[in-house]
């Protein structure tokens, strides 16, 4: 009687399984992988606070030795021209007096020179000078670099750019200002003219063209937080364009700013992030279209302090969503942003610690790995389930991924859902799982809760790796096996 009432209560939560087959080769729909599709971008005044943290070093090789490519680094944003203590400042009160602030000093002996009244505060001012350069060469991923353009300090920004393309073996690109699209119309950029969208791409055209001929075709251009990038590609005109590397849109899918309220459930949910990353779709086409990578050069979950869900297991479950969708629909490399050291909600580590949302990046790592080429999204029609295969260059599919990202705040009972698997190459036998879990979407790695990869993998203070990774054993028997997963909890299995 006690075993029925077990196996009633246990129908009552267990989802019905999914069947789905796993085609043999790349569906149509599958995406090319970028190497560096994880990338890493750094606010501009915290830069050199990041290469003096053991944390860099180990997180960014843990995520390069799974891949077998460093990450990417983009040194940029807020104080390349704007302040904020949490990342990103609220967009109505982007005065210009906390704009693009960042003013290059061929005399100056430090890599930059700022106050602040408390560490927690990004500077309201900078200065930097030859030896953040220095700093920046020694990354060993491929670096792009930040100029500042709203000061209207044309000559400034090409000494700092003439200086990152000599010292700087790893310059992959140079932005020439952050987010005009926030610019104001008393910006010294815009004196005279006001400011728009328009305006805004006359004058990156005017720089691109001017700077190009010392710098080379070197730009990552539009950097547009709010404006779509197609405008600006379709009607920069072609001398402009050819100095275009590559193009930058920032995405934050949720806001804290203002006091408006954030929602882990929906930053994590499936079919809210299909529904999100599309809007960039039509922009990447367009941007391949004019030959240039397409990336989310600065993104993360929530601005303005993450509203109390950045910093969650449930972001790590949402990273690993949206990169991938990201990826599906065209966008070559995700820059997640890292604001102040330690005051920073969506940052994946700071000053003795690592953060929930890095293992997510891990994970998402770990299933593309140093052989995978192209991602698929398997069918399915549940909204809370996101399925995925990744294929070799030679088109055969290693390994698959099943999210489940219903959540699960940690009180009553947390549902499982099976997935049943048809197609496998292997006729019978046993494949190994990988699981990342937590006790709850809301789980904080850094305070200390149990948020393991394989059972007992985690990450030290200084991001090396502790703990034992095991796997899980899932029998095949007639080309097919079915494996579980609980909300808020994703699995590999090893194809
Ligand atoms: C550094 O900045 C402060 C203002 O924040 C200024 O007083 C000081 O002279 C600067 N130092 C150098 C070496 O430029």
């Amino acid at each position: 009687m006690a075993r029925l009432s077990v196996i009633l209560a246990g129908l009552l939560w267990l989802r019905q399984a999914h069947a789905v087959v796993v085609p043999s080769s790349p569906p149509s729909g599958a995406a090319t992988v970028d190497p560096s599709l994880v990338s890493i971008s750094m606010e501009f005044f915290a830069f050199p606070g990041y290469t003096q943290l053991s944390g860099t070093n180990n997180c960014l090789n843990n995520l390069a030795s799974l891949r077998g490519a460093q990450p990417a680094i983009r040194i940029g944003g807020t104080t390349q021209c704007v302040f904020s203590p949490y990342g990103k400042v609220p967009r109505y009160s982007c005065s210009l007096s906390h704009r693009d602030r960042a003013t290059y000093d061929a005399n100056l002996q430090s890599p930059v020179n700022y106050t602040v009244a408390t560490p927690a505060d990004a500077p309201l001012s900078l200065t930097y000078g030859p030896s953040f350069f220095t700093l920046a060469s020694q990354l060993q991923g491929q670096v792009t670099v930040g100029l500042n353009r709203q000061l209207n300090n044309e000559a400034n920004s090409l000494a700092a750019g003439s200086r990152a393309k000599q010292s700087m073996g790893n310059l992959f690109a140079i932005e020439l200002g952050n987010e005009p699209d926030l610019y104001a119309s008393s910006s010294p950029i815009a004196s005279g003219t006001g400011w728009s969208e328009s305006i805004d791409i006359s004058n990156e055209a005017k720089w691109l063209t001017a700077l190009a001929p010392t710098l080379g075709n070197i730009f990552q251009g539009a950097v547009y937080l709010s404006w779509n990038t197609q405008q600006l590609v379709s009607s920069i005109g072609s001398a402009a364009l050819n100095t275009i590397k590559t193009i930058s849109r920032h995405s934050y899918p949720q806001s804290a700013c203002g006091g408006a309220s954030t929602n882990l459930p929906n930053l994590m949910n499936h079919a809210g992030i299909v529904s999100y990353v599309n809007q960039y779709k039509a922009e990447a086409t367009a941007a391949h279209n004019a030959g240039k990578k397409f990336f989310l050069g600065e993104t993360n979950s929530a601005t303005c302090g993450g509203g109390g869900i950045s910093p969650t297991f449930g972001a790590a479950l949402w990273i690993i969503d949206y990169v991938l969708q990201s990826a599906l629909i065209g966008v070559d490399r995700l820059y997640f942003h890292h604001g102040t050291i330690s005051n920073c909600a969506y940052c994946w580590w700071g000053q003795n610690a690592v953060f929930s949302p890095y293992y997510g990046a891990v994970f998402v790592s770990e299933f593309l790995g140093t052989d995978g080429a192209k991602v698929a999204a398997l069918s399915d029609t549940d909204t809370g389930m996101a399925i995925y295969a990744v294929y070799s260059a030679a088109g055969t599919p290693l390994r698959l991924l099943v999210l489940n990202t219903n959540y699960f705040d940690g009180t009553g009972t947390r549902s499982s859902t099976t997935v049943s698997f048809t197609g496998i190459a292997t006729a019978s036998g046993t494949k190994q799982a990988k699981r990342l879990t937590a006790p709850s979407a809301t789980s904080l790695a850094d305070q200390g809760a149990a948020v393991t990869i394989g059972g007992g993998g985690r990450f030290g203070t200084n991001c090396a790796r502790t703990g034992t990774e095991g796997t899980e054993a899932v029998a095949v028997s007639n080309n097919a096996f079915s494996v579980a997963v609980k909300a808020s909890e994703a699995l590999i299995v090893n194809l």
